[in-house]
């Protein structure tokens, strides 16, 4: 039976993420593409999100979802079609057709899809991500501090983009963007930390995340670089979002870091969370973009 692709837009993200939910299982962490990952491309404005999110589907059911961006693409295959090949093919037929000279993709080990792409000549990006997990229980919901809470005004707001902003270099995160983040899909205002140092001075943030009730996915802890490195920011503003997600009745938290970004991994271990698989995307090499694309 064929698979249908459809690009979505702005308008879709609520049924991505909703399905996405659906997809979570209680009993594993989540790896590809997330609903945290759906909520924060929503920060992006229309022209620059539309077109930017594929659905795949057979018999008018979704089966797979990529988030496509120039060069890089992140997929998510429905749960239990791993190993389906139908999908697989469909899925890297359209990573196959970026028109990027590398590309770069998300594929689970061991599927379908990461089979077929190696057969096209794809091959592992040398830079390895590290997958951290913690599950959470009672004992976390204590986590926190009084300094550490959710963005409570506009003033508010502007701190945790400027923190953003100043953690990551070449972030192009704005007030407008966190506006369209915080009124997209899946954004919880309680999961939203900002710390302050004892005069008030933002000194860390981190993102929302969805997911209450079940495995939550964390992409960005960030310190306010002219704040002390190693002054214990980052590990102050994750405590206090591991003690919200804890609260929220969340099972887990996971977040993946590229290995060598020693501070956040060093971070995310300071505040009991392990690394537990080193995880590699695949890349299509600049020489194999024109064989591979007439691969049948
Ligand atoms: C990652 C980041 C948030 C860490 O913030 P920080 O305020 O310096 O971290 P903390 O002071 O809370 O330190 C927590 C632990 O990490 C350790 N650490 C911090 N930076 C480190 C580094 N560069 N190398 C090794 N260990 C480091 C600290 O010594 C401390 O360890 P301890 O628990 O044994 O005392 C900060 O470096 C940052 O904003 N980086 C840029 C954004 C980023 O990459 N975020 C992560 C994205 S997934």
């Amino acid at each position: 039976m064929a698979i249908d692709e459809t690009i979505l837009s702005r308008a879709d993200l609520p049924d991505i993420v909703a399905t996405l939910m659906a997809w979570e299982g209680e009993a594993s962490y989540p790896l590809g593409l997330h609903v945290g990952d759906v909520g924060w491309h929503a920060r992006l404005p229309d022209d620059e999100l539309d077109g930017t999110m594929r659905a795949f589907s057979r018999n008018g059911v979704w089966v797979a979802f990529g988030l496509f961006e120039p060069g890089l693409v992140r997929p998510r295959i429905a749960p239990g079609l791993a190993y389906d090949a139908e999908v697989a093919r469909a899925v890297a037929d359209a990573v196959q057709a970026m028109p990027q000279p590398q590309v770069c993709t998300d594929a689970d080990p061991g599927s379908a899809f990461r089979t077929w792409l190696s057969a096209a000549g794809w091959t592992l990006d040398p830079d390895p991500w590290t997958c951290l997990y913690k599950p959470l229980d009672s004992g976390d919901r204590d986590l926190g501090d009084s300094a550490t809470k959710p963005p409570a005004d506009a003033d508010g707001v502007c701190d945790r983009v400027a923190v953003q902003r100043a953690a990551f270099t070449g972030s192009t995160f704005t007030v407008e963007a966190w506006q369209r983040m915080a009124t997209g899909p899946g954004f919880d205002p309680d999961l939203e930390m900002l710390s302050r140092d004892d005069v008030g001075r933002p000194v860390a943030g981190r993102d929302r995340l969805v997911g209450r009730g079940r495995k939550v996915r964390n992409p960005r802890t960030a310190r306010h670089p002219p704040r002390p490195l190693g002054a214990g920011h980052g590990r102050r503003v994750l405590q206090a979002l591991l003690g919200a997600l804890g609260r929220a009745g969340c099972s887990g938290v996971s977040v993946h870091t590229p290995a060598r970004n020693a501070a956040a991994v060093a971070v995310y271990t300071s505040s009991g969370m392990r690394a537990i698989e080193n995880t590699q995307t695949l890349i299509r090499p600049k020489r194999l973009s024109v064989s591979a694309a007439r691969l049948e």
